[in-house]
């Protein structure tokens, strides 16, 4: 059976994260747009860094906590809660190459019991219309979805 774990991101596991994503998956699957050509350049890989230094590794201007999520003890992808009250929010990539075999549905149940330990009262998600791997794992977990034209936000209380 397929090992899946999840391991909080720190500076060692960034670099391990960054190689999984240049070699499986889109910039724009992992990281907010950036203006330039396409593919992982060079800025690219440098965004993708500060990104998840500045939001969960600095403690000065944290507002997440990321996990690495790593498959056959490979990096594979990762997945992140943020809170806002009693509302946490969820997101999660993985590398074109696992997807598909349940990893994203046993990577989002550890997410659920992190947001439930922490005691947050809902847990919310957005994704687009037409992920379908997205809104079927977040249907699966009982999630309730509203569609807005392209948008799609997911509903979970605790
Ligand atoms: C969305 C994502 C995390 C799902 O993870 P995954 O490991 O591929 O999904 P799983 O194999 O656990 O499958 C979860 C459910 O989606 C279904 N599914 C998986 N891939 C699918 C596809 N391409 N089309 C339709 N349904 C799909 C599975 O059958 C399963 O449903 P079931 O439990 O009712 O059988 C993953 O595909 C991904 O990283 N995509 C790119 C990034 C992204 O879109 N993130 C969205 C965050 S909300």
């Amino acid at each position: 059976m397929t090992d899946v774990r999840l391991t909080p991101l720190d500076g060692g596991s960034l670099a391990r994260l960054l190689e999984a994503a240049v070699a499986d998956a889109g910039p724009l699957e992992v990281m907010p747009p950036l203006d330039g050509p396409p593919g992982w350049t060079p800025e690219r890989r440098a965004a993708f860094l500060a990104f998840h230094r500045r939001r969960s590794l600095d403690p000065a201007t944290a507002v997440e906590t990321t996990w690495v999520i790593d498959v056959d003890g490979r990096a594979a992808g990762a997945a992140r809660l943020e809170a806002a009250g009693d509302v946490v929010e969820a997101g999660i990539w993985l590398g074109r190459s696992v997807r598909g075999r349940g990893v994203g549905r046993r990577a989002m149940a550890e997410l659920l019991d992190a947001a439930r330990t922490g005691g947050a009262a809902r847990f919310v998600a957005s994704t687009t219309a037409g992920n379908a791997a997205a809104r079927r794992l977040l249907v699966g977990m009982g999630a309730e979805l509203a569609v807005r034209g392209d948008d799609v936000d997911a509903t979970l209380d605790l």
